[in-house]
Formats: C-alpha cells, sequence, structure tokens
C-alpha cells in the first residue's frame, strides 16, 4: 500500500519520503538474513554478502544503517564533492515504468563534504563495509583538485573511495576517463593516499558507453597508478531502440533493465582483459537473483543495485540473497568467492 503510494509520486518527492521513512523506521528493522556461503571479501575488508547499494540512493549518508538492515552487503554513500550543491533544475528523475528503467540528470546534488562527515560519522561502524562516492563541484576551477580535496576529508572514516568520473550529468566530467587526465588524477590520488598513515582502497566507477579500446587505456592506467578495482557500469547516456516508455528521450543517465546487457559486455570484456588482477564491482540492470549472478560468473567479486529498489518492496535483498545462496548450493560452490569469473576463464 505504501509502496504503490510511493510509486505514484514524482520520483524525487518519492526519493526524500523513502529516506526519511528509512531513517525512522531503523530502529524497527530487523537484520536479516545471514548465510556463510556469501561471505566474501576485499582485501581486508569483509561482506556479508556481496550485494551492496550503489552510489545516489543515500548521496548523504543519512540512512546507512536502515540499509544494512535491508540486507545489503555494503553500501556506497556519494556522490559527494566539497561544497553542497543544488544540482541540476527539476524534474530530473523520470521513471520508465514499462521499460523497468529510469533516466536521471540530478548533477550531484548534495550536502557537501562538511554535513556528509557529521551524518556518515553517526552510523553504527560494525553492521558493514561503506564507501564513499566521490566527485567534483560543478562550478569548479580544477576537478582533479576536488577529488583530492573530498579524498583528504573522508580517507580516515571510509573502508574504500570510489573516484566517479562517468555521471554524465556533469558537464565535462567524463573528459577524465581518457588518458591524460586519468593519469593524473590515479597518479595524485594514489600520491596522496601513500603519503597518510591509513592507506584506504580506491575504486575507479566508469561509464558503459566507451569503446574496448578505451578501456584498455583505462586498465591500464589505473593498474599503473594503483587503484584497486574497478566499477562497472554507471548510467548510460545511450538509448536502445527497444524502449517504450513515454520519458525514453528525457536527457541524462539511463539505468535499470534496459542497461543490463550493455554494463555486462563491458563488466566481460574487462574481466577478460584483467583475469582477477583488479577487484570488480558490477553494477546496472539487476533485478533479479539470477541478475546477480550472472555478474559474479563473468568476474565480478561484488555486485550493487540501485533502479530496481524503486520497483521492489522492502525484504527484496533478503529474497535475492537467499536465492543466491540456493543457486550457489546448486551449483556445488561452497563459497560465492568460487563462482567469480567462473564463465570467463
Ligand atoms: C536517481 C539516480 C541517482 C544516481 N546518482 C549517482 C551518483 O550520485 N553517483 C554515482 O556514482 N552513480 C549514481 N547513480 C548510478 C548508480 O549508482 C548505478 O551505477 C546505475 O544506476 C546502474 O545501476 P542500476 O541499473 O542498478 O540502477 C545514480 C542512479 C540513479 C538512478
Amino acid at each position: 500500500m505504501f509502496l504503490k503510494f510511493l510509486r505514484n509520486l514524482n520520483p524525487e518527492s518519492s526519493h526524500h519520503i523513502s529516506i526519511l521513512s528509512l531513517k525512522y523506521l531503523s530502529r524497527f528493522l530487523e537484520t536479516t538474513y545471514k548465510d556463510e556461503i556469501l561471505n566474501t571479501n576485499f582485501g581486508n575488508l569483509t561482506f556479508d554478502n556481496p550485494i551492496g547499494i550503489a552510489a545516489g540512493y543515500d548521496k548523504n549518508a543519512e540512512v546507512v544503517d536502515s540499509l544494512f538492515k535491508m540486507g545489503f552487503g555494503f553500501v556506497e554513500c556519494g556522490t559527494v564533492t566539497p561544497v553542497a550543491q543544488y544540482g541540476n533544475p527539476k524534474p530530473r528523475i523520470f521513471r520508465l515504468k514499462e521499460d523497468r528503467g529510469i533516466v536521471n540528470r540530478l548533477g550531484f546534488n548534495n550536502c557537501g563534504i562538511n554535513q556528509f562527515l557529521k551524518n556518515f560519522n553517526q552510523r553504527n561502524t560494525h553492521l558493514g563495509v561503506t564507501g564513499v562516492n566521490i566527485g567534483p563541484n560543478k562550478d569548479s576551477i580544477n576537478f582533479i583538485d576536488d577529488y583530492l580535496k573530498v579524498y583528504n576529508s573522508i580517507y580516515e572514516y571510509a573502508d574504500y573511495v570510489t573516484l566517479n568520473v562517468s555521471s554524465p550529468n556533469t558537464k565535462n566530467l567524463r573528459d577524465l576517463q581518457r588518458t591524460e587526465d586519468l593519469s593524473i588524477l590515479t597518479y595524485e590520488i594514489n600520491s596522496l593516499r601513500e603519503s597518510k598513515e591509513i592507506r584506504k582502497k580506491i575504486v575507479l566507477k566508469i561509464d558503459p558507453d566507451s569503446t574496448e579500446k578505451d578501456y584498455s587505456k583505462i586498465i591500464n592506467i589505473v593498474q599503473k597508478n594503483k587503484i584497486d578495482g574497478l566499477i562497472v557500469t554507471n548510467t548510460s547516456i545511450s538509448r536502445p531502440e527497444f524502449l517504450k516508455s513515454y520519458h525514453r528521450n528525457q536527457s541524462g543517465g539511463l539505468s535499470g533493465a534496459p542497461i543490463k546487457e550493455q554494463s555486462n559486455k563491458v563488466l566481460k570484456f574487462i574481466s577478460k582483459e584483467t583475469q582477477g588482477e583488479l577487484m570488480l564491482i558490477g553494477v546496472g540492470g539487476i533485478e533479479r537473483a539470477q541478475d546477480v549472478y550472472e555478474k559474479i560468473k563473468i568476474g565480478a567479486s561484488l555486485v550493487q543495485i540501485y533502479s530496481a529498489l524503486t520497483y521492489n518492496n522492502l525484504r527484496f535483498i533478503n529474497e535475492m540473497n537467499q536465492k543466491l545462496s540456493t543457486f550457489l548450493r546448486n551449483d556445488g560452490f561452497s563459497n560465492v568467492k568460487e563462482a567469480v569469473g567462473i564463465e570467463i576463464k
């Protein structure tokens, strides 16, 4: 009933209400389905299960504890920028109901790193791995300095940090994925990390719209500059012919079911090229446990979900984890790690 009400509101109001509800429902939420077969790790970071919530849902780190209680194995907050910004004019989120997708052009609306840190540090740090996705302010004169500034503020508290160079909604941001700028960004951020006593994992989040040649160059650069992994992928600027929904031609990033094949193609390519040398987090179009399993088998050690939350209830992540355990057992695995990349070896 409540979910039906949310789905009939405009998408941004419904998102605000879902955040508010999770804030106040936190103590009533029960933790959740657990099964050792799903336990995994990323270096010294350990996860109850490999299914995380993707960046963009909890941009300001307001409901981290509730998301763990919903069953997520890890939470990625952000994207957070150095100073607060409003983002693009509304309306800026559109449901593609018939296609089970979303188009958004939010443009990094967030409360800025200072308020973010206050919220972030109120979470219960024992519930699980929490990453922070960082990006530059729209009006910044030097994007790379913005990443360094936010990294400096957050590295002591975040379990890992994601460099978001792939949102299509900040003008020129995706240029940072191209060689020269990406070399500078990853070199600088790694040098900053090495200058600290606490050394956090850093991953890069990439788009699904580049060429194989581009991805090969990205792999080279991140390996050279010791970036630990890739999140594959962000939203897409493509608009597949099969889209039926009224809002299909809104500008922004497409997510959900319509980008699954495209994201998986990129994941598979990168996975084949890197053969386990880079940690890969698969995201894009996951709706069911089968989709999670598919990404794991083509090389994702962890996965993330966003759009499907809009179309499901609170029990959905637990149910997905339960089904994933069954698939793994039926295929004779004793732990999810054994299934990673099984189809590309
Ligand atoms: C409304 C909305 C806001 C998003 N905001 C961000 C963001 O701030 N930073 C980011 O890296 N990705 C953001 N994303 C992209 C998601 O993290 C994810 O990469 C993408 O939606 C594909 O996953 P999905 O098909 O499960 O939604 C956003 C996605 C949506 C739908």
